[in-house]
């Protein structure tokens, strides 16, 4: 591969950039600073023959800033370029994305096989003029480069919450500001079907709506009791979409979800489900039971859909869903269960293949290839299918090796809709973690593939689902600066080891975006707090990737100011207080304000063992997280709770000596759509020796539920030294609900004594 070669410039390159560093994301592949500069004209004069619309492109991004002026004539000529067409062939395939810029004091020369290479030159120079505009002259430089990655994309659901034709085209000027080339539409689910039809108006008449939407976090089940839509898009408007991602050279991948996320289609038209209906757009987020009924009505419906998409969008892949289907309705549907007879399928699985197989026949015989979720791997792959790996990498590599291609997308570095910072200091989200370092850090070839395997792996892509993102600017916030970091991870040249440069350049990039009125997270300012074991009890570390010298806190409560206590070493945490703190530049608030609640108790900071470890993704700051003195709150799922799938908790706390107390306090949660079960029971017992433990108190099921898992008990006065607390996982999942017949989640948090 070309990369190869490179990397012994792009090292010294980096030695002679130590002065003259270069802002540019994605980091190209091969930066060569030469000697002399370029002086920046006050008339920019283009040569006659530049590829138009490229080049208006180009201007008009830079153009408030630039005056330009094409010739035709010879003369003095800024920016010139030559497109030599690629041979055809895997090479032409390979080359389509590569550029070449010649930085010299005479001129700007960009040679590339096709204009979407000149056009991802422009893009680069744009971000070159950016930073030297100023000083008016660029150094002499010569760059060359291509992308690792052939699929670099991002995703947006327009279901759970709608975005306007102008909202999306900024959208794709994001993406092609970074390179990314992919635009995932994900244009049908539960909550809404937002693409016309024209063979089926119900679609959009009755399935473009919902009654009213969830509001808050899942477990508080709040609804805002609004009407929602109808919003869609008419197909003049997606032409429009299609034509202007096309002219920044993005493809753009629709969605049409297929055999579940279904409620809106079959809201519209409840025959195509396996019982009578009727049914209405979701109102909650998840996963729900109805989805499509494998019989000939449904694909000849289908089919009908997908002719319509296909005439709207040229792209070689169609996204046919095929996550999250329960196979409920399917087990008792007698027309379902005679398919799986008549064709000798093994079970609903076997029949969620069937319906993929059958589906990416047709699409094949339109001259066009399937792509959908990982689950389309359940029961079998489709002969030509590719599969975006979300749930995990495994997907991904289960398809490489058996020769198929993959989209990489797992969620703990790609779902763009988990918190980026600590979620105290964020806005609501989904969930989970995924800060700008974190997808960093992604490597989208699986370490377990070899060389030949690897090749399947198409690319890298991010999701930004939309069930907590009601605006667009909640949208810009959620997707900046991470898509920066995609980005350079699908260009080939990011480098987790160097993640503070690739910072450097991205808090660059913000002044950028400040012009353009963007309102991306502030999130990598924020400080990071870490509860750490100290005299017995507790202290509190404070963190900045920035400089920890502009680290200010409180313990009063009150708003830290750039007067406030400057932070040096841990806080002790002797007694219940809050910290709050910030992180302060040139005497300037640049953080967030962090927030950190602790609850100190007789437990707080003393040892403490568990028999059984938390799940890995679930064990934040393993046993220790039970005593750190935070109570766990439900928007930090991974930050504050521990979390054991089929596991029962059983904890020891030594508290070092004989010690009173009368009252013990936990939380355990419920969330069932993400499987998460109250516990079964709990029991207590104490012991002064570690060994001959007696039981003082027990709890059951009843006990929890009417607590809602906030368990408050009183003691009789103890007086011991060990206490021992089993806290009982609710086993496997009762028929009836998501994930049944699995083994349930116990998420605990704090274990208080007084
Ligand atoms: C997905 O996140 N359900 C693909
Ligand atoms: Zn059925």
């Amino acid at each position: 591969m070309v990369r190869n070669f490179f990397i012994l410039l792009v090292l010294l390159s980096n030695l002679m950039l130590a002065q003259n560093k270069l802002n540019l994301i994605p980091y190209p592949q091969k930066v060569q600073l030469l000697e002399g500069e370029f002086v920046i004209p006050e008339i920019f004069v283009l040569s006659g023959d530049l590829p138009k619309e490229e080049t208006e492109y180009f201007k008009k991004r830079i153009g408030s800033q630039l005056k330009f002026q094409y010739t035709q004539k010879g003369g003095e000529i800024h920016l010139t370029n030559s497109i030599i067409p690629p041979a055809s062939g895997t090479d032409a395939e390979q080359k389509k994305e590569y550029y070449l810029i010649e930085i010299s004091p005479k001129q700007i020369h960009i040679k590339s096989y096709t204009k979407q290479g000149y056009f991802l030159a422009l893009q680069t120079l744009i971000q070159i003029i950016e930073q030297y505009k100023e000083e008016k002259k660029i150094p002499a430089m010569k760059i060359e480069d291509q992308p690792k990655f052939a699929w670099r994309g991002m995703h947006l659901d327009v279901c759970r919450h709608f975005f306007t034709v102008d909202e999306v085209k900024q959208y794709i000027d994001y993406l092609a500001m970074y390179k990314l080339n992919t635009f995932h539409w994900h244009l049908t689910d539960d909550q809404g079907w937002r693409i016309e039809i024209k063979k089926y108006p119900k679609l959009t008449q009755i399935g473009s709506k919902r009654k009213e939407s969830m509001i808050g976090a899942y477990v508080d089940n709040t609804f805002d009791g609004k009407p929602y839509g109808p919003y869609f898009y008419t197909q003049e408007q997606i032409k429009d979409v299609v034509k202007y991602a096309n002219e920044r050279h993005i493809t753009v991948v629709p969605e049409i979800e297929m055999p579940g996320h279904a409620l809106a289609a079959l809201s519209a038209y409840p025959e195509l489900a396996c019982t009578q209906g009727p049914f209405e757009s979701a109102t909650k987020w998840g996963v729900f039971d109805d989805v499509f009924c494998p019989k000939d009505e449904t694909f000849t419906f289908l089919e009908n859909v997908l002719d319509e998409v296909m005439k709207l969008f040229p792209s070689q892949y169609i996204h046919i869903g095929g996550d999250e289907c329960p196979k409920t309705r399917w087990k008792e549907c007698a027309h379902c269960q005679e398919l799986i007879r008549k064709n000798n399928l093994k079970d609903e699985h076997g029949l969620q293949s069937y319906f993929i197989k059958r589906i990416e026949k047709y699409i094949n015989s339109k001259g066009r290839k399937i792509i959908g979720w990982d689950e389309i791997l359940e029961g079998g792959l489709a002969p030509n299918a590719a599969v975006m790996s979300w749930t995990g990498v495994n997907g991904g590599i289960e398809a490489a090796k058996a020769k198929h291609f993959a989209v990489m997308t797992p969620g703990a570095y790609c779902y763009f809709d988990h918190y980026q910072g600590d979620p105290q200091s964020e806005p609501n989200a989904f969930g989970g973690f995924t800060p700008l370092d974190k997808v960093y850090s992604y490597s989208p070839i699986p370490a377990e593939l070899n060389a030949e395997q690897a090749q399947y792996i198409l690319g890298v892509q991010a999701n930004l689902w939309t069930e907590y993102i009601l605006d667009f600017k909640q949208v810009q916030y959620m997707i900046f600066p991470r898509l920066m970091a995609l980005s350079e991870v699908g260009w080939g040249t990011s480098d987790p080891k160097n993640y503070k440069d690739f910072e450097d350049r991205v808090i660059s990039h913000f002044k950028i975006l400040d012009k353009m009125n963007v309102n991306y997270a502030k999130s990598i300012y924020n400080i990071s707090g870490k509860v750490i074991p100290s005299n017995n009890g507790i202290a509190y570390e404070l963190s900045t990737s920035q400089n920890p010298n502009g680290i200010r806190y409180t313990l009063d409560g009150t708003v830290p100011t750039i007067n406030s206590k400057t932070y040096q070493t841990s806080v002790s945490i002797p007694n219940s207080l809050t910290v709050k703190s910030a992180y302060f530049e040139d005497g300037r608030l640049k953080s967030a304000i962090s927030s950190q609640q602790f609850t100190v108790s007789k437990s707080t900071g003393k040892k403490i063992t568990l028999e059984q470890q938390p799940s890995e993704n679930y064990s934040f700051g393993g046993a220790f997280t039970l005593v750190d003195g935070i109570i766990g709150n439900v928007k930090q799922l991974g930050k504050t709770w521990l979390g054991f799938q089929g596991k029962d908790v059983v904890a020891t706390i030594d508290f070092g000596q004989k010690t009173d107390f009368s009252e013990i306090y936990f939380n355990t949660l419920e969330n069932k759509g993400s499987w998460i079960h109250l516990a079964k029971s709990a029991k207590i017992f104490v012991s002064d020796d570690n060994k001959d433990f007696k039981i003082i108190m027990e709890i059951g099921k009843e006990d929890i539920q009417n607590a809602k898992g906030k368990i408050q008990l009183k003691l009789d006065k103890q007086n011991a030294r060990y206490l021992k607390i089993m806290i009982e996982n609710a086993g496997i999942i009762p028929s009836g609900n998501p994930g049944a017949d699995s083994k349930a989640w116990l998420f605990v948090d704090e274990i208080g004594v007084n």
